[in-house]
């Protein structure tokens, strides 16, 4: 039945914490030294991370120096990322409630992590949380470049993602439409776009890193998954995928409505 198994939403992570863990890709270098150039991440620098998972973009701010506190409403996820970054400090609740003070950080982050806020509610917080210029930092992976060419793999995906049928049309922008995002997440007029960046890349994975990296995918049940696996058996046991993680940052504008770029 199109849809079984795709029921748990934001919880599918922490369902599957340790699976995320080590399946999940790490963010590209490019985009690190993109912060660093334009000096958001530098030693000392105050970050909050919301929906920081196991830690994938936690670990990197931290070894540059950043203090971070890092959101994260789900417990096997923000265990891990305490256990393996004890320097962070860890809020076990949502964007939309964690308790954050005034004016105390010089950067917000979201990595692959917006798609679940109700930014309604969270853009005003992070709009409060920041200092005067601070910015918001939002990427995500796009795991399959709807840009790169259609590969095999990609191919036998998008038959298994078009036999799921009428599933309701997700409410927020594609994940690869980033322009979409911008402007969803300028248009209460709380943040400014800066800049905007796509950093594409590629990485080569085995019929059981596409089994784990799939299980990770909130939208994916577990028949889809393995069928995705049997896939790369089939085309030889290892498969290139071509990905891209989209960069927006924006910049706190003085008054909702008020900034100039
Ligand atoms: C795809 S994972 C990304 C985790 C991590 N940032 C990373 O880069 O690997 C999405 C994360 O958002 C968290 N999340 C979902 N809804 C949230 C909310 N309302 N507030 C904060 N985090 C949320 C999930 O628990 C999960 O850890």
């Amino acid at each position: 039945m199109p849809g079984e198994g795709r029921g748990l939403g934001p919880w599918h992570f922490d369902a599957h914490a340790e699976i995320y863990d080590r399946a999940r890709p790490d963010y590209p270098a490019a985009l690190w030294k993109r912060l660093w150039e334009f000096g958001l991440l530098r030693c000392g620098v105050r970050v909050v991370e919301l929906g920081a998972g196991t830690g994938l973009a936690t670990g990197p701010m931290l070894q540059a120096g950043a203090a971070v506190t890092a959101v994260e409403p789900g417990q096997g996820l923000a265990g891990r990322l305490q256990r393996r970054w004890p320097e962070a400090s860890v809020i076990i609740d949502r964007a939309e409630t964690a308790p954050l003070p005034s004016a105390a950080f010089d950067l917000a982050v979201a990595a692959t992590a917006i798609h679940w806020f109700d930014l309604d509610v969270v853009l005003p917080r992070i709009h409060r949380a920041l200092v005067t210029d601070g910015h918001f930092a939002v990427w995500r992976h796009v795991f399959g470049d709807p840009s790169a060419v259609a590969t095999p793999f990609r191919q036998r995906i998008a038959e298994i993602v078009a036999r799921r049928g009428d599933l309701t049309p997700p409410r927020r922008p594609a994940d690869f439409d980033t322009e979409a995002w911008v402007r969803r997440l300028t248009g209460s007029g709380h943040f400014v776009a800066a800049h905007v960046e796509r950093f594409s890349w590629t990485i080569e994975l085995s019929a059981d890193q596409i089994h784990d990296l799939f299980t990770t995918f909130s939208d994916w049940t577990a028949a889809e998954v393995d069928e995705a696996a049997r896939a790369v058996h089939t085309l030889g046991g290892h498969i290139l995928e071509h990905y891209v993680t989209p960069l927006i940052i924006l910049k706190r504008a003085a008054a909702p409505g008020t900034a100039t770029t």
